[in-house]
C-alpha cells in the first residue's frame, strides 16, 4: 500500500518526553534498574478529597456527556481561582475546559492558526508547540534564548522575527524544560511588542503554583492592556497531581477564540471526562493546603539535586525557579569518547549508566539534557551517582 498516511501525520514526530518515559518503563519491566528522571509529572498521589470527589460523582451516575466545553460547575470554579489568586475576571464564555492542557493548546493552534501563519516560539521551548503549530498548518518561527541570559529570549531578536504572517506568540514561564521564570521586566517588554504588533499572545501558565524562593508569579494577562489579548492555559495536572485524570483550560475574553475551539472539541473529543471535571471542582475549590505541601517538596528537591549536579564535573546547571525540571549543560563533555551532543550523552546515560533523562534537541537545545525532579531523594541521589561516574568514566 503506498501513502497511506498523510503529509501532515508522515511529518509529525511523535513526544520526545513519552517516549522517553515508555522506554524507562520499557527497561523496568525486564528487570533492569533504572533511574528515571525522565518524567513530566509529580510523583505524589492526587490527594485523597479529589480522589474522593471522582468516586462521588461516579456514584452519583455522572457517567453521561456533558456540555462540550465543561460543565457550569467546573467554568465557576476556574473562574473563582482566576479572581482569587490573581484578582482575573473572566466569565462562563471565557472558558473552555479541555482533555488537559495539551488539549487546550491543541484546540488554540486549530482555532487561530491556519496556512501561512506564524507563531513565535522562544526556545528552549515545551516539545509540542512546534508540532502542534506544524499540525495546524502554520510555521514555528523558533526564537532562541541563551543559557548565559537565563534563557530569556531577547524581545529585540523577538520583535526582528515578525513579519506580516505573525499571529500569535507563545510564553511558558515557568518553563518546561528550563524551569526558568521569566522576570516582571521581560513580561513587560514582551507585553509591550504584542500591543505594538497586535499579535495574540498564548500564555500556557501550568506551572504557576510550582514556583520556588517565595517568588511572585505574574500572569501575563494581569500585565496592563494584555487581559484582551492573552489567550491563558492552565489545567490540574500538574498543581494537583491530576496528570491522568486530563483535565485543563483556556481562559480568554475573546469568545471568538472561545467558541471556534470549542467547536473544532464538539466535532473531536466531545467533553473532557465527566467524573474527572467533578475531580477538578474539587481540586480548584477545595483545600490547597496540598499544593503547598507538594510544592515545598518539590523545592527541596530542586535544591538537592541542582546541588548535586554542579558538584559534578563536566555539567553544570542554571537553577530553575519553577516547575519540576533542571535543563542540565553537557557541552564540556563534547569530544570526549565520541560524544558529540546531548543525545549522544542521554544515550550513552540510557545504555551504560541506566539513568532516563530527556535529550534537549527536541525542546531546541542540543547542549542540554531534561533532568525531572518529580521523583524521590534517593533516587535522586543514586541517579547523581551514576552520572558523576558516566562523567568521571569520559575523562
Ligand atoms: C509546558 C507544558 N504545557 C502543557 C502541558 C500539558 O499538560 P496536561 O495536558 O497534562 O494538562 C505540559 C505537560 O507536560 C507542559 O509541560
Amino acid at each position: 500500500m503506498k501513502n497511506i498516511l498523510s503529509q501532515r501525520a508522515s511529518e509529525l514526530k511523535p513526544s520526545a518526553t513519552l517516549a522517553i518515559s515508555a522506554k524507562e518503563k520499557e527497561l523496568k519491566s525486564q528487570g533492569i534498574d533504572v533511574v528515571g528522571f525522565g518524567a513530566g509529572e509529580p510523583d505524589f498521589p492526587t490527594p485523597a478529597h479529589i480522589r474522593e470527589a471522582a468516586k462521588a460523582s461516579l456514584d452519583r451516575g455522572e457517567t453521561f456527556y456533558t456540555p462540550v466545553g465543561g460543565t457550569v460547575e467546573l467554568k465557576k470554579a476556574v473562574i473563582r481561582r482566576f479572581d482569587e489568586d490573581y484578582g482575573l475576571k473572566y466569565e462562563p464564555d471565557h472558558i473552555l475546559v479541555s482533555c488537559g492542557a495539551k488539549h487546550s493548546l491543541y484546540n488554540i493552534f486549530q482555532a487561530i492558526i491556519g496556512p501561512g501563519d506564524e507563531v513565535l516560539i522562544p526556545a528552549p521551548y515545551w516539545v509540542s508547540y512546534p508540532e502542534m503549530v506544524c499540525l495546524s498548518g502554520g510555521k514555528p518561527v523558533i526564537v532562541p534564548a541563551e543559557e548565559k541570559n537565563n534563557f530569556e529570549p531577547d524581545p529585540k531578536l523577538l520583535e526582528s522575527l515578525i513579519s506580516p504572517n505573525t499571529k500569535a506568540i507563545i510564553i511558558n514561564s515557568p518553563s518546561n524544560p528550563t524551569g526558568i521564570m521569566y522576570s516582571r521586566k521581560l513580561l513587560e517588554e514582551l507585553a509591550e511588542i504584542a500591543e505594538g504588533h497586535d499579535l495574540t499572545v498564548i500564555s500556557d501558565e501550568i506551572y504557576d503554583k510550582l514556583v520556588y524562593d517565595n517568588l511572585t508569579f505574574t500572569p501575563f494577562a494581569s500585565l496592563p492592556g494584555m487581559h484582551k489579548r492573552t489567550v491563558t492555559v492552565n489545567g490540574v495536572s500538574k498543581t494537583y497531581a491530576m496528570t491522568g485524570l486530563r483535565i485543563g483550560y483556556l481562559a480568554t475574553p475573546i469568545k471568538e477564540i472561545v467558541k471556534a475551539a470549542g467547536n473544532i472539541q464538539s466535532q473531536s473529543t466531545s467533553n473532557p471526562s465527566n467524573p474527572a471535571q467533578a475531580a477538578a471542582v474539587q481540586a480548584l475549590i477545595g483545600p490547597q493546603d496540598e499544593v503547598v505541601r507538594m510544592r515545598n517538596i518539590f523545592e527541596n528537591r530542586r535544591n538537592l539535586m541542582t546541588r548535586l549536579i554542579n558538584e559534578i564535573d563536566g555539567i553544570s546547571v542554571p537553577i530553575p525557579q519553577g516547575a519540576f525540571y533542571t535543563f542540565v549543560n553537557t557541552t564540556a563533555l563534547n569530544g570526549r569518547d565520541g560524544i558529540k551532543n546531548s543525545t549522544d550523552f542521554a544515550q550513552l546515560l540510557l545504555d551504560k549508566y541506566h539513568v532516563a533523562c530527556v535529550p534537549g534537541g527536541p525542546f531546541g537545545s542540543e547542549d542540554h539534557i531534561r533532568l525531572s525532579f518529580a521523583t524521590s531523594d534517593a533516587v535522586i541521589e543514586e541517579g547523581m551517582r551514576r552520572i558523576a561516574t558516566a562523567c568521571k568514566d569520559l575523562g
